[in-house]
């Protein structure tokens, strides 16, 4: 078949029509995702009254892997939120000292430090507020403020890296500053993912199906109380806004404020690193995301979300997975004769 000049035209036409229509729909989707998103920050964002510097970095990563933190010398942060297993122990609650179990699940400590506050309740205004409670929790580390010092102190590679994270003060060897210097620490926890380079402009960071996916979590009204830059983490919602959720024992922000209106209140989790972190929700009731996103679906929305949709969600938030910067794996300062030994009681 022979075509005319003009129907070659004409046809050449129709694609570039049909492309750009494609292209303008691709940034509308990014424009829309602006909207309600952002990239994480490219640097870390710290705490005023809370500079950093190489030492202090150093220190509170030396310090969030020190199970000398703990009454048994069992226990660091990194048992509950280990950095090889995107910030989470993969369980539905947490065994901490005397091998007790606490009643809730533990979240991830990356990209923690952009929430409005910590804690599925938001008991703690942020991670340096955080990070001096485990320690001394009795179900968690099991020690007291004067151990841990005593501890420290009688570590001499401690004793400099306090003087040298905190150049500004006199007596730098105190409670406080470990909970600064592991907060210093863990703001940079960020992990940057396809999302984020997505965000960024690149319109094929993305899958076709994850962009089906973003799509759907747009429209169903997922981004409603999951948005900001950290997908979520950026207001308190009640669980169950539609319909009640199964076995909802928790009374979330009740027990922090005692008010009606904050029954089975939560901080909206963020879904950064979602895949990794299960299993969900403030129990750890649920080990699969599919069964996660159908839920949320019908407690927070009132929708029967259909397979595909599910499907489809759960692709996009998979774009949410990020790498770590990289973090060096400390050697910790050996004890001394003085350093009170292990404690297991
Ligand atoms: C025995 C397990 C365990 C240990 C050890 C532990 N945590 Fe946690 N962490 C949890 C649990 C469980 C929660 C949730 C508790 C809640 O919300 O009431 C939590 C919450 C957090 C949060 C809040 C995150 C968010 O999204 O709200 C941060 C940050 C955190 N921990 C950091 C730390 C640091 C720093 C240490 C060490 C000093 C530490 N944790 C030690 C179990 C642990
Ligand atoms: C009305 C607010 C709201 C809406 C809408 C909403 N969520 Fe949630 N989401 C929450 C709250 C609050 C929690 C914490 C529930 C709890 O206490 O465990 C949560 C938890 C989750 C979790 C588990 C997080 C974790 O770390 O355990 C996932 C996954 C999730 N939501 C995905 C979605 C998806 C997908 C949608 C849309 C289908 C959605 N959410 C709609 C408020 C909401």
């Amino acid at each position: 078949v022979k075509l005319g000049k003009s129907v070659v035209v004409a046809m050449a036409a129709v694609a570039l029509v049909a492309s750009s229509a494609l292209a303008a729909d691709m940034s509308d989707l990014r424009n829309e995702a602006l909207d309600h998103f952002a990239p994480l920050p490219s640097t870390p964002v710290f705490k005023e009254g809370n500079r950093p510097n190489d030492a202090k970095i150093t220190l509170g990563r030396m310090l969030f892997f020190d199970a000398r933190l703990s009454k048994s010398n069992v226990f660091s942060c990194n048992s509950c939120h280990n950095l090889g297993t995107g910030g989470v122990d993969n369980n539905s609650f947490s065994t901490g000292h005397r091998w007790q179990v606490g009643g809730r699940n533990a979240p991830t400590v990356f990209n923690a430090s952009l929430h409005i506050a910590q804690f599925w309740d938001g008991r703690a205004a942020d991670v340096e507020a955080q990070a001096v409670g485990p320690e001394l929790n009795p179900v968690e580390m099991g020690a007291t403020e004067a151990l841990i010092m005593e501890r420290l102190a009688s570590i001499p590679a401690y004793v400099k890296l306090f003087s040298d994270a905190f150049p500004e003060q006199r007596k730098p060897l105190r409670y406080e500053n470990v909970g600064a210097a592991i907060g210093a620490f863990e703001r940079t926890l960020l992990t940057p993912s396809a999302f984020d380079a997505y965000l960024n402009g690149n319109e094929s960071a993305l899958s076709g199906k994850e962009k089906k996916g973003l799509a759907a979590f747009m429209n169903v009204g997922c981004v409603n109380c999951h948005n900001g830059v950290a997908v979520g983490g950026n207001s308190y919602q009640v669980f169950g806004a539609v319909n009640q959720p199964e076995n909802l024992a928790d009374k979330g922000r009740f027990d922090v404020t005692g008010k009606e209106e904050d029954l089975h209140v939560f901080k909206v989790p963020s879904l950064r690193n979602i895949e990794l972190t299960y299993p969900y929700f403030n129990d750890g009731s649920v080990w699969e995301l599919e069964k996660a996103v159908k839920i949320m679906g019908w407690t927070q929305l009132g929708e029967k979300l259909s397979d595909k949709q599910i499907d489809e969600i759960v692709a996009f938030l998979g774009s949410l997975t990020g790498v770590a910067e990289s973090y060096d794996l400390p050697t910790l300062p050996p004890s001394t004769a003085k350093t009170p030994r292990p404690d297991r009681n």
